[in-house]
C-alpha cells in the first residue's frame, strides 16, 4: 500500500483485492450489534471538503468513527478561506493537531497530490476537480464484483458527462485493472480527446448499448462547465438518458449520485431492481475503513512501539 491514496494509479490489481478484501471482511463484522473497532483509538482523521458532497464525506467520517478515530470535519465555506488563507496555509494549520490522515475534497485537478507534500499526514483523494476519485472507484469494484463476481471479461459503459469525471477516469483505470472491457459514451464534446489512452473504447450513440453487461451513468457536472456543451437538455436526454427502454433486463445499472432524475436516468429505471445505487452507497462506508485501515493501521505496525512509561515518582 503507498503511502497516500492519490489516485487508482497508485495501486495494481493486488492492491485494489487486498483493499476489496479488507472492505468485505469489515462488511462481514457490520451486521454486528456494536459496529465499532477499536483499530484508530486516539489517532485523528480531518476531512477537508472544498466542495459540496453528501455521501463521500459523511461515510468517511462514519468510517473513521467505526474504527474509533477522532474525526474533525472542515468544511472550507465558513472557515478563513473566505477571509483569503490559502489552501498550503490551510493545511499546515491544521497539521499542526497532528492528524494521522487528511481525506480531501478540492475543485482543482492535482489539489490532493499537493496536500502530500504540505503535511506528513496520509492524504486520502476524496476527489480532484475532474482528475480522479479513487475511493469511488473502489467501491464500485466492490459493488460489482460482489454483483457479479470477477470483473475479468465483462463489458462495462460508462455514459454521460465523462470530460468532467474524476469518477470516469478513476473506474476507466480501476475496472480495466479488475479486467473488464470499458467503453465511454457521449456527446462528442463531453468525450475528453485522447481518453482512449486510458485504455476504453469510444461510442457517441447508445446503439451498441445492450452489449453491456453493466451500465454506469454520470452527472452532468454543471458546476464545472464554463460553456454549453450540449444543444438542449431536451436532445441530450433524447440521446443519452439510460430509461427502461434502453436498459436491458439483465444489465446492472450503476451511477455514483447524485443523480439528476429525468436526466441521465428516468425515473423508473433508478428505482429499479437493477440499479445497484444503494449497494454503492452502502460499500462507500467499508471501503473506506478498508482504505484507513491500509493507510494507518499499517503506518502503524511498522512504527516503533512507545516506550513504557516507567514509574513517575522512583
Ligand atoms: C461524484 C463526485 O463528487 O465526483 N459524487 C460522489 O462522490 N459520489 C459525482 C458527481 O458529483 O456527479
Amino acid at each position: 500500500m503507498p503511502r497516500h491514496l492519490l489516485s487508482i494509479a497508485d495501486l495494481d490489481r493486488d492492491g485494489i483485492e487486498r483493499i476489496l478484501a479488507r472492505a468485505a471482511s469489515f462488511a462481514e463484522a457490520s451486521g454486528r450489534e456494536i459496529k465499532k473497532l477499536p483499530t484508530l483509538r486516539g489517532r485523528r482523521v480531518l476531512n477537508l471538503f472544498y466542495e459540496n458532497s453528501t455521501r463521500t464525506r459523511s461515510s468517511f467520517e462514519i468510517a473513521a468513527k467505526t474504527l474509533s478515530a477522532d474525526v474533525t470535519n472542515f468544511a472550507a465555506s465558513g472557515s478563513s478561506v473566505e477571509k483569503g488563507e490559502s489552501l498550503k496555509d490551510t493545511v499546515q494549520t491544521l497539521s499542526a493537531y497532528d492528524p494521522a490522515a487528511i481525506v480531501i475534497r478540492h475543485p482543482h485537478a492535482g489539489a490532493a497530490a499537493m496536500v502530500a507534500r504540505w503535511t506528513p499526514a496520509a492524504v486520502v483523494n476524496a476527489g480532484d476537480g475532474k482528475h480522479e476519485h479513487p475511493t469511488q472507484a473502489l467501491l464500485d469494484v466492490y459493488t460489482l464484483t460482489r454483483r457479479l463476481g470477477a470483473l475479468d471479461g465483462k463489458r462495462i459503459w460508462i455514459v454521460g458527462d465523462i470530460e468532467h469525471s474524476r469518477v470516469a477516469r478513476s473506474d476507466i483505470l480501476a475496472f480495466t485493472k479488475m479486467g473488464a472491457h470499458v467503453t465511454v459514451c457521449g456527446p462528442p464534446t463531453l468525450i475528453p480527446r485522447g481518453i482512449e489512452a486510458l485504455g476504453c473504447d469510444v461510442r457517441f450513440t447508445l446503439d451498441e448499448l445492450r452489449e453491456a453487461d453493466v451500465v454506469y451513468a454520470l452527472r452532468m457536472q454543471r458546476e464545472r462547465m464554463r460553456d454549453s456543451y450540449v444543444p438542449s437538455l431536451r436532445e441530450y436526454v433524447a440521446n443519452y438518458q439510460i430509461d427502461g427502454r434502453r436498459l436491458g433486463p439483465r444489465q446492472v445499472l450503476m451511477h455514483p449520485g447524485p443523480v439528476n432524475r429525468g436526466v441521465e436516468l428516468s425515473g423508473d429505471v433508478v428505482d429499479s431492481p437493477q440499479a445497484v445505487i444503494t449497494a454503492q452507497v452502502e460499500a462507500g462506508v467499508v471501503v473506506r475503513m478498508a482504505v484507513l485501515y491500509e493507510l494507518l493501521a499499517g503506518a502503524r505496525a511498522n512504527a516503533p512501539e512507545p516506550a513504557t512509561p516507567g514509574p513517575v515518582l522512583a
